[in-house]
């Protein structure tokens, strides 16, 4: 590790690649390196600084003014033009415009209407997993639980819609830098998807009182532009599935390895459902990072960063912050870290949250009242995306 001076004190350089497969497959020991570097840390080879603190990334979740969306999140210039409209890369006021119509249906309010009907759906697919004795957690619970009830809700044309899950996770990967391999190839997806929501997903092909007929009904209303609506639908199609599949793999994955874990939410699944997620989201947070853009000097301890820097927000590392949460690495569901930083925080806060959590939540339920132990059969396969942390396969026996 060397020190490169920017302003005032110096910026503690590191030479860690955020991106490459030995990282991607375990980032805690990468992670730990930067907490302690200092309160922010500098990527020479990325030319990005680096916030992997607790303390830090929170702060800056709450300071929109001086961490800015409206240039991007993303680490190239592409994918941040690309996003240039939507709902996550626009500041305030326009932001609280754009989230108003997303709230309108997603909020907590609206998503417990959904909760007989997603439990049910998980009562059922759980019967037939279990029944059969052993399954994959991805390919055959997730995959078949997460994007139906997702596209069900969103109302997009059938047509195309079988792509999504795809696109969005390529999608994850355009989030990289610019010279990634992944980012590069996954490029294509990008477009795909766009020219799909504007090309498919009018006004007149989708299903009536579905989410995306809400954001076309505010654009004739005149509270959202009508570009507006393409970027806004992209809200929903890119971050509202491979997250919560990622979000199931990892706490089926937390609860075989810890059966004494899994024992404990048995016993009272309806009191500890909350803490278990929590800390599950805190131990493996199903999206890595976010960046910003910073519109003033960022002074961290003594430590300037200057106006302009693109800034990362490690939201895995700052939940492993040991700074912050005792004994970090280890998974307790009687934890509690209601202030975790999974779904983000501040304005740009996750508004998907609730739907995310109602289908796992119903999925643990269900397995709950049927499973007593799980175990891994085979090597789990994980995704190695740029942004997300998920699992491709994860082989399991139920007993
Ligand atoms: C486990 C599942 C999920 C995780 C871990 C997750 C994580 C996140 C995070 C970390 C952010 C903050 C981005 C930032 O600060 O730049 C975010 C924002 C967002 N999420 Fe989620 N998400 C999940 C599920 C969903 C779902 C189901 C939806 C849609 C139905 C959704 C829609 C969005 C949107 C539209 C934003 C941007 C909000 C804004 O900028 O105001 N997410 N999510």
């Amino acid at each position: 590790m060397t020190a490169s001076a920017l302003e005032g004190r110096a910026l503690p350089a590191c030479n860690i690649d955020l991106f490459d497969d030995t990282h991607l497959e375990n980032p805690y020991p990468n992670y730990k390196l930067l907490r302690d570097a200092g309160p922010v840390a500098h990527l020479p080879d990325l030319n990005i600084t680096v916030l992997a603190r607790y303390k830090a990334i929170r702060y800056a979740l709450d300071n929109w003014q001086t961490f800015s969306s409206g240039d991007g999140v993303s680490l190239n210039d592409l994918l941040n033009k690309a996003w240039t409209g939507t709902l996550i890369a626009t500041d305030p006021p326009y932001h609280s415009a754009l989230r108003a119509v997303l709230n309108e249906r997603v909020s907590p309010r609206q998503i417990r209407k959904l909760t007989e009907d997603i439990e049910a759906k998980a009562e059922q697919l759980v019967d037939e997993l279990v029944e059969r004795g052993s399954f994959d957690v991805i390919t055959d619970c997730a995959y078949q639980f997460v994007p139906p009830i997702i596209l069900d809700l969103i109302g997009f044309p059938k047509e195309g819609s079988e792509n999504l899950l795809a696109w969005a996770e390529q999608i994850f990967n355009v989030n990289g830098p610019d010279n990634n391999k992944k980012m590069q190839e996954a490029v294509p997806s990008l477009t795909k998807m766009f020219e799909w929501l504007e090309k498919d997903c009018t006004k007149e092909r989708v299903k009536p009182g579905g989410f995306a007929a809400t954001i076309h009904e505010a654009a004739e209303r005149g509270d959202i532009r009508p570009e507006s609506v393409v970027p806004l639908m992209a809200g929903y199609s890119i971050p509202g599935t491979d997250t919560t599949i990622g979000l199931i793999g990892s706490a089926i994955y937390l609860f075989a390895n810890n059966p004494d874990q899994w024992q404990r939410f048995c016993e009272n699944p309806d009191e500890l459902m909350r803490p278990a997620l929590a800390e599950v989201l805190r131990m493996e947070s199903p999206v890595q990072w976010f960046a910003r853009v910073l519109k003033q000097d960022y002074d961290a301890d003594g430590v300037v960063v200057p106006a302009g820097s693109r800034v990362l927000l490690l939201f895995g590392a700052g939940n492993r912050d040991e700074r912050h949460f005792s004994n970090p690495d280890h998974f307790d569901i009687s934890r509690n870290p209601m202030d975790h930083l999974a779904f983000g925080g501040g304005i740009h806060g996750c508004p998907g949250q609730h739907l995310a959590q109602l289908q796992v939540s119903s999925l643990l339920k269900a397995l709950a009242r049927r499973v007593k132990r799980f175990e891994i059969t085979d090597m789990p396969r994980r995704t190695l995306n740029n942004t997300t942390r998920a699992f491709f396969n994860l082989p399991i026996a139920v007993f």
